[in-house]
Formats: structure tokens, sequence, C-alpha cells
């Protein structure tokens, strides 16, 4: 696996230990919880994984501060699957009232996409800038860096990073070879950028705590390699799991569209791909009733398990009705359209309102 391409069935503790990050114990996860409230990214082991969060949480208990940082590429319309940690950082953000830098980057699904030209790119950047502000992070305390617009902040300490960076590095560590284009040989040095923005604004070390799905670690392994030879602290991060897709392979892709809800679907088209989502379901309800359903295995529960019923004794209640025979399918299904879409319902009418706040968000220097 690599930031560019995820492949077959995900072993999650396997891809902890390729990567070299560190479980993100029952400990770590209560210290945070105990400052934060409860959340069930946490206690069902979402965010599983990390590099260095108990040191930012350390420094902060001693009073030093840290800023929050995390990103979207920018290729389509999100779906739930993208949302996920932006709500996790948002929980993040509320609790330790930080700053968050968001990056959008442009460049990078120009310079990925063979079909997406850089008009495309730049309103895809918008479009889900609006979605992100929809969540309600802190205008006070958010800004959002699209790439293209505000090269100026990240292209001096990009440049620094990808003086530390080989082509021989890189290739490794994405897979790239001779044939890959060198805009993308040197895009990780712009998304390291931001991890070392604040420090290089405030021209002393300000530590930044990443929350990212696992697959972006290759990133940041190579800015934390870098960061002590630039005198900047390196970035911690927190990493989750992927958010399941409807097919039943493990990541929402955008590749897969009928796997994903997007926030673009309509009524119609969020209820047809939950009808059609694989589960863990009987043939027959005979069957059904005998034998009881197989919620290990079944994407509809994982959407309950990821996002639509945050309470752990109703979702253990479910789990329970379905294993007896209970609960069909049909009707889980039905009940979860009905969560997913009131929850689009309303994230729509946010993100509707995002277009008048747009300005609050663009980063300081770039302020009127
Ligand atoms: N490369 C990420 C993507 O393709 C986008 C991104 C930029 C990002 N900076 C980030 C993701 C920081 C997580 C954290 O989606």
């Amino acid at each position: 696996m690599t930031p560019y391409e995820v492949r077959g069935k995900v072993d999650y503790d396997r891809l902890m230990e390729e990567f070299g990050t560190s479980e993100l114990t029952v400990e770590l996860a209560s210290k945070l919880e105990k400052k934060c409230g409860k959340t069930h990214f946490l206690s069902r082991r979402i965010f599983y994984s990390h590099r260095d969060l108990d040191k930012v949480l350390s420094a902060w208990e001693e009073g030093k501060e840290f800023y929050l940082y995390t990103g979207r590429g920018p290729s389509g319309p999100v779906h739930l699957g993208h949302l996920m940690p932006w709500i996790f950082t948002k929980y993040l953000q509320e609790c330790f009232e930080v700053k968050l830098i968001f990056q959008m980057t442009d460049d990078e699904k120009f310079l990925y996409s063979e079909g997406m030209n850089l008009e495309e790119a730049k309103k895809w950047a918008y479009e889900n800038s609006l979605d992100v502000i929809a969540l309600g992070f802190d205008p006070k305390r958010t800004e959002i860096i699209m790439d293209t617009e505000h090269i100026s902040l990240l292209y001096e300490i990009a440049i620094k990073v990808a003086k530390k960076i080989n082509f021989s590095l890189v290739k490794a560590v994405f897979g790239f070879d001779s044939s890959t284009n060198v805009g993308l040989i040197f895009f990780t040095s712009l998304q390291a950028a931001p991890a070392f923005l604040e420090s290089e604004r405030r021209g002393e070390k300000i530590p930044c705590l990443i929350p990212c799905a696992i697959d972006q670690d290759p990133h940041f392994r190579i800015a934390r390699d870098v960061a002590p030879k630039l005198g900047y602290p390196k970035p911690s991060l927190i990493l989750s799991k992927f958010f399941p897709s409807l097919s039943g392979a493990n990541k929402m892709s955008s590749s897969s569209p009928e796997g994903s809800i997007y926030v673009t679907d309509s009524e119609e088209e969020v209820a047809r791909k939950i009808r059609n989502a694989f589960t863990g379901g009987q043939a027959t309800i005979k069957e059904q009733r005998e034998k009881g359903g197989n919620p290990e295995i079944c994407s509809v529960f994982q959407y309950y398990f990821y996002l639509f019923e945050e309470k752990d004794s109703k979702l253990m209640e479910r789990m329970k009705s379905c294993k007896s025979g209970e609960l069909l399918c049909g009707e889980c299904k039905s009940e979860l359209i009905e969560r997913v879409l009131s929850f689009l319902r309303d994230h729509r009418e946010k993100r509707e309102k995002a277009r008048d706040l747009m300005q609050e968000f663009v980063p300081e220097e770039f302020r009127d």
C-alpha cells in the first residue's frame, strides 16, 4: 500500500508493522478521552495507530501548544469516508481549542489523475472546502490552504524539504518509477510543508498533530525524517482505518462509486446503494430466521459501526438481534438509509451556508 494505491484486503495490524507506526493503546486512548470526552472513533479502534501522539499530549500537559493539520486531495465530490477523519479532527479541535491547517492539494490531484485538468482540480478544491466548512470547524482557528492559490506560504518550506529527499527514496516509498512525472516526485515536499508552517511563521518550534487515514503515513514518514535536519519538530500522527465500502471491500474508494456514498448523491442513489450493499445475511428469510446474520462481514453493519451508531449499547443490540435472526437485512438497511439521508440533508444545508463563510477560512496572509 502507498498513498496512491490500496490493493486487496487491508490487514491493519500488518500495515502498522510495515509502516512502523505504534499501536494506539487503551491507556493512550483513555488519556485522550479523559480530556476530550468519549468517542466511538477511539473506543472502537477506528483511529488505532499513531506516531508520537504521547509526546504531543505530554507536552500539552506541560503547557506546550500544538496545532492540527490534515488535508484532502480534491479529485471529485467527497464521500462519507472522507468526512470521517475530518469529524474526528473537529472533535480534537473542539477539545484542545487549537488551530487547524487544512491543505487542499489540487496540484497533487492534477498531477496524479490522467484525465483531470487544472481547472477541474481547482473547482473540486473549492467544492470540497465547502464540505470541510460544513462540518463546523471554528473559523477563528481554521485555515484552508489551496495549494495552487496559496503556494507562496508553502514554497520556501517545500524546497528546503525537497533538497533533503532524493529520487530513490520517493521511488521506494511511493512505488514511483522513471515514467512518473516530475511533479509527483516533488509533491511530497508540499504535503510536508503545512506540518512545519506554524514553526516557520512563529519562528519557534510548534509541534503539529496530523489526524488522517493510515495510507497517508508514507508522506509523513518522510516529513519526520527530514524535520530535525531543518530544525523543525517531527509531526505526530493519529491514524485511522478506512471507512468501509458498501460492496464489501474494506476501503470506500472513489474508484468504486457504487460502494461509496457521496455528499452529492441523490436520495434515490443513496437508497439504491444501500439496498444493493453486501451484507452478512442468509439467502432466504427462512434461513435468516434460523441461522441469523453475520455482522462481522456485513458492510451495512460496518456503516453503523463507523459512523451511524455511536452508542455502544445500541450497536450491541443491533448485533445481537442480527445474529439471532430477529433483525432482517431489509429492515436494517431501511434504518440505515434513514440515518444516512438525515445526515446528508443536514450536511447539505450547512454546505450551502458555507459559501458565505469561505472568506473566513482563507490563510491570514491572504485576507484583505
Ligand atoms: N494527499 C492527500 C490525499 O490525497 C491530501 C492531503 C494533503 C492530506 N495533506 C494532508 C491528507 C494531510 C491527510 C493529512 O487525499
